[in-house]
């Protein structure tokens, strides 16, 4: 049998952690055949509510699920993990000023960092899910120094199937024969779903879905700002935000790392740039990659027509000053 592998899940007993640890500890993020046991962090004014979450893992009875820590204490919850999931930070309130939201993050993440790179296991992957989730890994990057910066991701992939989803539902085939969709730059409206080198599965072969759809307009226009505006869409209609489908696409981010991208196949992961594409080092961005033996790389060539050139810019550009931002709150 193999060994259990830990998985942190901070702000576990909010609504994406309600969500994700049940998928964690049936095997949807690491496979039927892998024990895990799982680190719940999160604040004192939610304790309570967290061991809740803890006592209906029990109940489930879930068979891979090894063990259950949950805390308060970001050193217990750190020490020897192998992933971690950072779902927890502080929201945008009402009223709230960009940078006073940013700073609160920039201490959460900063804090994490130390507590991460002291305690967790050596190779330990990460990955950011809370906002500004690019901007948060960056700092966390920054404060953890000894984590490769190739382990210190964040979340676009619910933005990548976002993308996938619309087209799917736009040519009425299965979500699963589109593949090769984009998200490029930043997990927040200046992202940019980019759909030139996707292509979807039919019984006369793999054909491009500019063709399939045949409507630039609708492919550069409302599809985008659909995809953009998802998460405020998910808010209006349900009250809440998206949190099942954020829980499924950290899963399939993490297994997709782990265990590897099909052949022929790219993902959208946040990572640190190294300048491929133009885009500024030093930037969490969101990438094309592909993932084997347990490391992504930035899917290289593609060709990149003007339009695309700017949005790609525009991101960046909102990266590099929400960076700016970040730093000048930690002085
Ligand atoms: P939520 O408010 O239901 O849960 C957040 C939890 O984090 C709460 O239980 C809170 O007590 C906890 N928390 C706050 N500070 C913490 C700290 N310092 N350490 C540990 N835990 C802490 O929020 P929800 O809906 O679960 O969303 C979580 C985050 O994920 C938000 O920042 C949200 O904007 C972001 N998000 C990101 C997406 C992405 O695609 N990257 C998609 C959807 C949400």
């Amino acid at each position: 049998a193999k060994d259990p592998i830990r998985v942190l899940v901070t702000g576990a007993a909010g609504q994406i952690g309600y969500a994700l640890v049940p998928m964690i500890a049936r095997g949807v993020m690491l496979g039927i055949d892998q024990p895990v046991i799982l680190h719940m962090l999160d604040i004192p004014p939610a304790a309570e509510a967290l061991n809740g979450v803890k006592m209906e893992l029990v109940d489930a009875a879930f068979p891979l699920l090894k063990g259950v820590v949950a805390t308060t204490d970001v050193v217990e919850a750190c020490t020897g993990v192998n992933i971690a999931v950072m779902v927890g930070g502080f929201p945008r309130k009402e009223g709230m000023e960009r940078k006073d939201v940013m700073s609160k993050n920039v201490s959460i993440y900063k804090s994490q960092a130390s507590a991460l790179e002291k305690h967790a296991a050596a190779n330990c992957k990460v990955l950011v899910v809370a906002n500004p989730a690019n901007t948060n890994a960056l700092i966390l990057k920054e404060f953890a120094p000894s984590i490769p910066e190739k382990n210190i991701t964040c979340l676009t992939r619910l933005d990548h199937n976002r993308a996938l989803g619309q087209i799917s539902e736009r040519l009425s085939v299965q979500v699963s024969d589109v593949k090769n969709v984009i998200i490029w730059g930043n997990h927040s409206s200046t992202q940019y779903p980019d759909v030139n080198h996707a292509t979807v599965n039919t019984p006369g072969g793999e054909k491009p879905v500019r063709k399939l759809v045949a409507d630039d307009e609708w492919l550069n226009g409302e599809f985008i700002t659909i995809v953009q505006q998802r998460g405020a869409a998910i808010i209006k209609a349900r009250k809440l935000s998206s949190a099942l489908s954020a829980a499924s696409s950290a899963c399939d981010h993490i297994r997709d790392w782990f265990l590897g991208t099909p052949e022929g196949t790219w993902v959208s992961m946040g990572v640190y740039s190294d300048g491929s594409y133009n885009v500024p080092a030093g930037l969490i961005y969101s990438f094309p990659v592909t993932c084997k033996n347990g490391e992504w790389s930035i899917v290289q060539g593609l060709s990149i027509d003007e339009y695309s050139r700017n949005k790609l810019d525009l991101t960046a550009k909102e990266l590099s000053e929400e960076k700016d931002l970040a730093y000048s709150c930690l002085t």
